[in-house]
């Protein structure tokens, strides 16, 4: 039988699961979804206003210039459901563009979903906000209210980036059930582009994003016991091409020792925990996830400089000819 020391009581059981098996060497990595804890996310939500960061500012100006497009081809009336909680900016930019009957914004942060809900309907007095709580990763029961109306799901910021293709492919899938037959997906993708602009977004000059992505280990020895002796790390932005992503990782600038609920863990000078991976597309990849997940891409749209693109594209049914071999 092992002891293990009591972890306080607001600990994640999957945080602590995820970080204990993450930490094991050789190739340690924490999934990013645990970077987004309260500080976390006003981290995050710093980072989308830095000179550098140029995402969030490509995907709002993109969506305010192809308004009247998204009008003509999604029409009014429909069910507007959102993938994680919306942003303040593109999500009303969307909402005034098709005009929906309802919107319905699923987040696993039950929190997130109350405020966005308020603060929207100041902005939108007439429009229906059902929330959902739920992890968007698993099918979700959407509201029954919204049966009888046309869907259109809004997976914006390029977080699809932040899967690996495969897991990607899933959740692709997972958004189609979720959403049915026949159902539409507006979604983002962060496109390929030169180094010297990729790298400053995810290293930025005033040292944002090396705070967000070291509050992992502040959240980790807060919420877990931890004695990781933060000053011993460095936050790095790398590009794989291989894989065509920016990766996040933290790396040890020393040999170090430290504990974890009780755990001791080892790490040498120059060894990394993976901490994000943010995909970056051409169309053609784009359109290629999309199809393995079961969407077929009906327009797209790029900003001027082609370093972002927004994808409509529609829920078929499967087609079993011409075989896959043909
Ligand atoms: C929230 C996943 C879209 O990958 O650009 C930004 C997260 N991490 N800077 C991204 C992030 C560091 C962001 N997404």
């Amino acid at each position: 039988m092992t002891v293990e020391t009591e972890t306080k009581e607001k600990a994640d059981p999957q945080f602590r699961a995820d970080v204990l098996n993450g930490l094991k060497g050789p190739r340690r990595a924490i999934p990013a979804r645990w970077l987004y804890d309260r500080r976390g996310s006003e981290l995050f939500d710093d980072i989308t206003r830095l000179p550098e960061y140029y995402p969030t500012r490509s995907e709002t100006a993109l969506l305010d210039m192809i308004a009247d497009d998204l009008r003509r081809h999604i029409g009014a009336g429909g069910a507007v459901i959102e993938f994680g909680a919306g942003s303040v900016t593109k999500t009303p930019l969307l909402l005034r563009a098709v005009a929906p009957r309802a919107y319905v914004p699923i987040d696993i942060s039950g929190d997130y979903l109350r405020s966005e809900a308020a603060g929207l309907k100041a902005e939108f007095p007439d429009l229906p906000i059902w929330t959902v709580e739920a992890d968007f990763t698993a099918v979700v029961d959407l509201p029954h209210r919204t049966a009888s109306l046309p869907k259109l799901g809004f997976f914006s910021g390029s977080t699809i980036g932040n899967f690996v293709p495969r897991s990607a492919v899933d959740l692709l899938r997972t958004m189609r059930q979720t959403l049915g037959e026949g159902a539409m997906l507006l979604i983002a993708f962060d496109r390929v582009k030169p180094l010297d602009v990729l790298i400053p977004a995810y290293d930025d000059a005033a040292g944002v994003t090396a705070a967000f992505n070291l509050n992992l280990l502040e959240r980790i020895n807060r919420e877990l016991d931890g004695t990781i002796p933060i000053s011993g790390f460095v936050h790095e932005a790398i590009w794989n091409d291989r894989e065509s992503r920016i990766e996040m990782h933290l790396r040890a600038r020393r040999d170090m020792e430290f504990a974890v609920c009780g755990r001791s863990f080892a790490m040498k000078a120059g060894e990394s925990i993976h901490t994000e991976n943010s995909h970056k597309f051409d169309l053609r990849s784009a359109r290629t996830l999309l199809s393995a997940g079961g969407w077929t891409a009906k327009a797209e749209w790029s900003s001027a400089d082609n370093g972002f693109s927004l994808i409509l594209a529609q829920a078929m049914p499967v087609y079993d000819a011409p075989k896959s071999q043909d």
